[in-house]
């Protein structure tokens, strides 16, 4: 039996004050609707739909791969028109799971314990106790605890109003019971709307005892209408991320100042400092360490390496026991061996770097290989790009580059060759051999100064 899910997306997001579509902003670098997805997705649903809205274009350009069937509600007539718009889509015998769109950390713990209560029950919700419930359905129990109905914040008698079990709106029933109550829903109440919180007490009247769950954390029932609860769950989700990472063993220096964008794994006895950001798929192996206000994304780095403030680190592959920064910039297809040192102000990119070899400062090195050992010297700047094409620059191993020196591509420097401090490299240097170029030194003796003449003077 197929689990069928729903998500409702076509509110209008007014109070986003945005042109973007509310389910487009991100969170930790995702869109809100990207969230909800992949929370449906871990539960192997037979399909996912999404209700949109009227201008719900955008939103389906930047999901036109995500596999999902988008169904257009053409007038916002409630939550409830809004999954009957789905429901000829699903076959009878199925399970309908309806999530929101703009809740994006719901748990799939949560969830998982909501279709359980659905295998007994017929009709599940997961309900929250709230400090403050105002504004949200209130859930109805009778004496046995049995959940009868909702009732609308706006409909609600000031005896309700004072119910603290709130509705999350999220709910999950059999599909031929759904469409049943839904089928008989009406629109008297004081938003004119068809709800679907109204199916509960359509249930009830038929006989059906109502299951309901409450999530693990209530920020997993929390929506995004502007844009202080959508930094409010942006820090939420943060925090979510560095108890996760503390858990496996890293020491955040302030939990509160971490942002994970992606993937992050970490190994033991790893320590971030403060303001690093993380993107894409990072894995950090154990014992290293990263200094405050690092920028990684998509990279890989080896045990022991230590990453020093203000680094920016792309698409790379960092072996073990590497020093890197601060100030170092390593962009994509840049693969570092072991123990290899990049410091300050030392940009990198397409480049091989051997093990024990060294770039300590002021570099740039591009589209190059460089064997182990290798050391090159402060301002040491790769030609790499002739206005037209790119263009490999080979180091063996052991070489020595002199400081300031430009090694126009492309061009190979032999192992254990020595290059001058100066010097523009434009043919391939041998190895073992020391190469230079450099325009001989001279001293003009008794050379003066010009002196600013005098005004008037003739
Ligand atoms: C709804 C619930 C309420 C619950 C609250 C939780 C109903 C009638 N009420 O109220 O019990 O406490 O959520 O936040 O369900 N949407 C559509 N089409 C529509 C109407 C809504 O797609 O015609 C979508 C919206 O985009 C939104 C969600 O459904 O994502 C909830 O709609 P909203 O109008 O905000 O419902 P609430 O009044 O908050
Ligand atoms: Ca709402």
């Amino acid at each position: 039996m197929g689990l069928e899910v729903v998500i409702l997306a076509a509110g209008e997001g007014t109070r986003m004050r945005s042109r973007l579509p509310k389910v487009l902003h991100p969170i930790a670098g995702k869109p809100l609707l990207a969230h909800v997805i992949d929370a449906a997705r871990a539960l192997e649903p037979a399909r996912i739909h999404v209700v949109h809205g009227h201008h719900g274009e955008r939103v389906r350009a930047q999901f036109h791969d995500a596999g999902v069937d988008w169904v257009e509600q053409a007038e916002r007539l409630g939550t409830g028109h809004a999954v009957q718009q789905v429901m000829p889509a699903i076959a009878s015998e199925s399970t309908v799971l309806v999530l929101y769109g703009d809740v994006p950390l719901i748990g799939i713990d949560t969830l998982r314990r909501l279709l359980d209560e659905v295998g007994t029950h017929g009709l599940a919700i997961v309900t929250a106790i709230l400090d403050d419930p105002a504004g949200y359905g209130r859930i109805v129990r009778d004496g046995h605890g049995r959940i009868e109905r909702i009732v609308e914040h706006k409909d609600a008698t000031d005896e309700e109003r004072a119910i603290d079990e709130i509705n999350t709106g999220i709910l999950a029933a059999h599909a031929a019971l759904l469409a049943r109550c839904l089928a008989r829903l009406d629109n008297n109440n004081a938003q004119r709307e068809f709800y679907l919180t109204d199916v509960i007490a359509l249930a009830a009247g038929e006989g059906i005892d109502p299951g309901s769950t409450m999530p693990d954390d209530n920020d997993e029932i929390l929506g995004v209408n502007d844009r202080a609860q959508l930094a409010q769950l942006e820090s939420a989700y943060q925090m979510r991320e560095a108890e996760r990472l503390m858990h496996d063993g890293a020491t955040l220096r302030d939990p509160s100042r971490i942002d994970v964008r992606g993937t992050l794994t970490t190994g033991t006895d790893v320590t971030i400092d403060v303001n690093c950001v993380f993107e894409g798929i990072v894995e950090i192996a154990d014992d290293v360490t990263i200094g405050p206000n690092c920028v990684i994304r998509d990279a890989r780095v080896g045990k022991g390496t230590r990453i020093d403030a203000h680094s920016v680190i792309d698409s790379a592959d960092i072996g073990r026991d590497c020093r890197i920064g601060p100030f170092a910039r390593i962009r994509p297809e840049t693969v570092l061996a072991d123990e290899v040192h990049v410091g300050n102000f030392v940009e990198l990119k397409k480049t091989d770097v051997g093990r024990g070899s060294k770039i300590n400062h002021l570099s740039y090195v591009g589209n190059a290989s460089i064997g182990s050992g290798v050391n090159i010297g402060a301002g040491t700047i790769t030609c790499n790009y002739d206005g037209a094409n790119k263009h490999r620059t080979v180091i063996g191993d052991g070489a020595f580059i002199g400081s300031d020196t430009q090694l126009v591509a492309p061009v190979k420097v032999g192992a254990g060759a020595t290059i001058g401090a100066g010097s523009t490299i434009t043919r391939d240097a041998p190895d073992n051999e020391l190469t230079l170029s450099r325009a001989p030194q001279q001293t003009r003796k008794g050379w003066k100064r010009p002196v600013k003449k005098q005004s008037g003077s003739e």
